[in-house]
């Protein structure tokens, strides 16, 4: 691999390993994915999603093999790495009291961005929160309407890579169809998306690549395009069965 197309990714994992004492969470995993592209990570409860995006936010030290995101070691520059993710937790946590468009202002002040009203509404509405829910309080919001106000925080951030975990567990089939456009709006403007998922349904949709992850190994990388949804089903039950 050239300097260059290292270079390039936008993440690039390199044969990581983390244990946890005995248990070996991840072994050697390595993989990498390209600006706006979006990556579902599959694999079963316990597999090492969690672990490998808090080895890439750097709350976690790899046993052995580094992570570059962006160009960036987080190894040797935690900050600067970190500062070019994004991450929307399972649960997004906003002031109840603020309405959507204020509490994305302000998480975007403390991220270093002021933005007027426009670019608030215009962030909120590219994440796909109706407009009529941009000047209520939080207080009253769902679940995904939570995440939506999470995504565009993310894209106000201007990361180059957007780490998601489980996002659509516990939303509704609308709910988390609205999260899958969020997702690829996200990836059109070159932002590279990792997705840890459970959500095979919906990877065709979302995803470019998937990775199916058993016991802290990758197993198989493919194209979502060489595959129906119905074939994706069969090679992840194939793969967890193998
Ligand atoms: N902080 C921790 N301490 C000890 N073991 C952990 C810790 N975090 C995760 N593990 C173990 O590492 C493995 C991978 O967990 P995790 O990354 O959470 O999987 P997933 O997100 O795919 O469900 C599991 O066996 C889990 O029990
Ligand atoms: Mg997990």
């Amino acid at each position: 691999m050239s300097l260059l197309e290292t270079r390039s990714d936008a993440l690039r994992l390199h044969e990581v390993r983390k244990d946890f004492g005995a248990r070996h969470a991840l072994e050697a995993l390595s993989l990498a994915i390209a600006p706006g592209e979006v990556y579902a990570l599959l694999g079963p409860n316990g597999a090492g999603k969690t672990t490998a995006l808090n080895l890439i936010l750097g709350f976690l030290t790899p046993e052995s093999g580094h992570i570059d995101v962006a160009g960036t070691r987080v190894d040797r520059d935690p900050l600067a790495a970190r500062a070019k993710i994004a991450y929307l937790p399972e649960t997004v946590m906003l002031h109840p009291s603020l309405s959507a468009v204020e509490n994305l202002s302000y998480f975007a002040l403390l991220g270093g961005r002021r933005l007027d009203e426009v670019q608030a509404r215009a962030l909120l509405t590219e994440a796909g929160l109706q407009d009529e829910a941009h000047a209520r309080r939080a207080a009253g919001f769902s679940k995904g309407m939570r995440q939506k106000v999470g995504l565009a925080i993310a894209l106000a951030k201007n990361a180059q890579l957007l780490l998601l975990d489980e996002p659509t567990s516990g939303l509704d089939a609308s709910a988390a169809n609205d999260l899958s456009q969020g997702v690829r709006a996200a990836a059109r403007r070159g932002i590279a998306v990792l997705m840890a998922t459970h959500d095979l349904y919906r990877v065709k949709d979302v995803a470019h690549r998937l990775g199916i992850l058993r016991a802290g190994r990758l197993l198989v990388e493919r194209h979502t395009d060489e595959l129906s949804a119905t074939e994706i089903e069969a090679l992840y039950l194939e793969q967890l069965a193998a």
